[in-house]
């Protein structure tokens, strides 16, 4: 192994990279499906302020504690602490959590690349029956579209920092951000479509309410890529003079855009589809959204353009979604091989390799259990029911870990780490950075009511998630 870190070569490669992860499945369909059942602009208005009044700290601490350590997240936890066992132990948290999303959000990625595949081939009309998803994921050719994901994945991340990741997301992010926009223009000219953009962006304050306020917390701590170790390996690979604070800006808007203009694509779609649609009927999640309720809209487009003009919008809808499915992807897988190389001392191609056996066999446990093996789909007992390894997996770490992750990084910048190495760290790329009103801000949010806020989300989560009461 070489002894000197790759770095992103470029800021604005680091910012597309991290812009790459952090825009995916959850701002293009997540998001406008939470802001449309709770209440459009005023969401909108909780969740930016969750985006810059909370996440945007806690990513400053996760990039910073990256960047001084140099190492992946464990490294960065043990070398940091002096080897304390107990903050070790939160280092390994935060390698077992990305690995363990991966191995769901890979078993979604392979569902969309299907769904593109099949609109590209002539197969919208199929994607458009209300069975065809049922029968969708428990096929055999699940497992055809799992080794070309895994192809594409592995194809990006062995090229490594510059060749690897941060080109694929000069190539990717570029042409994501053109498709959408394109599909909101399309969309916008739609019959009816201003019926939806109404819906979206008229704020319905009665909607909000405790259960609300915490879903657009985990929503955007989520979107962000925040607990999961992905800013902490993402920072080491950043230089000592790169901005880490101007960068976090970056991504933070742009995901926070990206999540905006995606409600102005699927809102105005669903509107023009049925102009009576009450939206308490739509569905709560991203994947039957994508896989059930959008390929009827999809369809429905061939009375106006015609079968071959509605299955090109379809495909570039799919492209879009999968595009931004695979830079996070890359991103949270980045992190386990990431640690194999710093820890274990072995080459980049060996852990990625090794790491890739231990996704597939995970994965492929994860997409039978969704139907096609009943011991996995039936697998599990908690709050009063059944799940499968998908479920359980999706709960415990998407949902409870990722904000214990979150609160775990507060702690141990402000705490353990120690405030004046933090701020020392941004001040180093950012002289304007030292007295402003930002760093005493961040200063006071991650020592006082940020950790407090996360803590709570995660005693709320486990109360609600194992057993089935809810705190607030
Ligand atoms: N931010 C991503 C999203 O919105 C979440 C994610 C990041 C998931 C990285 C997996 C890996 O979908």
């Amino acid at each position: 192994m070489s002894t000197s870190r790759e770095h992103f070569s470029s800021k604005i490669g680091f910012i597309l990279a991290a812009a790459g992860s952090a825009v995916g499945i959850g701002n293009l369909v997540g998001f406008p499906v939470a802001a449309t059942k709770n209440g459009g602009g005023a969401f909108l208005l909780v969740y930016a302020l969750f985006v810059f009044a909370i996440c945007f700290p806690v990513m400053l601490a996760e990039m910073s504690l990256g960047r001084r350590s140099q190492k992946d997240p464990f490294g960065t936890y043990s070398s940091l602490s002096d080897r304390s066992p107990l903050w070790m132990l939160g280092g390994a948290l935060s390698i077992i959590t990305p690995f363990m999303i991966a191995v769901f959000y890979m078993v979604i990625t392979v569902w969309l690349f299907g769904y593109l595949f099949q609109a590209l081939t002539g197969g919208l009309e199929t994607l458009a029956k209300p069975d065809t998803f049922g029968h969708f994921i428990t096929s055999d050719s699940l497992f055809i579209y799992m080794i070309v994901v895994f192809g594409i994945v592995n194809l990006i991340l062995v090229g490594g920092v510059k060749q690897g990741i941060e080109k694929a997301a000069k190539i990717l992010m570029p042409a994501l951000f053109i498709m959408l926009v394109m599909l909101v223009v399309y969309v916008l000219t739609l019959e009816n479509s201003f019926a939806g953009v109404k819906y979206y962006l008229i704020p319905d304050f009665s909607k909000i309410n405790a259960s609300v306020v915490n879903s657009a917390m985990s929503q955007a701590f989520f979107s962000l890529s925040l607990g999961m170790g992905i800013m902490i390996t993402y920072g080491s690979y950043l230089d000592k003079d790169d901005d880490i604070v101007s960068s976090a800006k970056f991504v933070a808007f742009l995901d926070t855009m990206v999540a905006f203009v995606a409600g102005l694509l699927i809102l105005p779609a669903v509107f023009s589809f049925n102009p009576n649609t009450d939206a308490s009927t739509l569905s709560d999640s991203s994947v039957s959204m994508i896989f059930n309720f959008l390929p009827q809209i999809l369809l429905d487009l061939q009375n106006s353009i015609g079968y071959i003009g509605a299955s090109i919008v379809a495909v570039m809808f799919f492209l879009l979604v999968f595009f931004a499915a695979i830079t996070s992807l890359v991103s949270i897988i980045e992190v386990p091989v990431a640690s194999m190389m710093d820890e274990a001392k072995v080459s980049r191609k060996t852990a990625l390799t090794t790491i890739t056996v231990l996704l597939i066999v995970f994965s492929v446990i994860s997409a039978l259990s969704t139907g096609k093996v009943e011991a996995f789909t039936q697998f599990i007992d908690y709050a009063d029911k059944t799940h499968s390894v998908f479920d359980l997996i999706y709960d415990v770490f998407y949902d409870t870990v990722l904000p214990l992750n979150g609160l775990l990084a507060c702690l141990f910048v402000m705490w353990r780490w120690k405030k004046t190495n933090f701020h020392k760290e941004l001040e180093q790329s950012n002289a304007q950075y030292t007295h402003s009103l930002l760093s005493k801000y961040v200063d006071i949010s991650l020592s006082t009511f940020i950790p407090v806020i996360l803590a709570f989300i995660f005693v709320n989560t486990v109360a609600l998630k194992y057993f089935g009461v809810s705190l607030f």
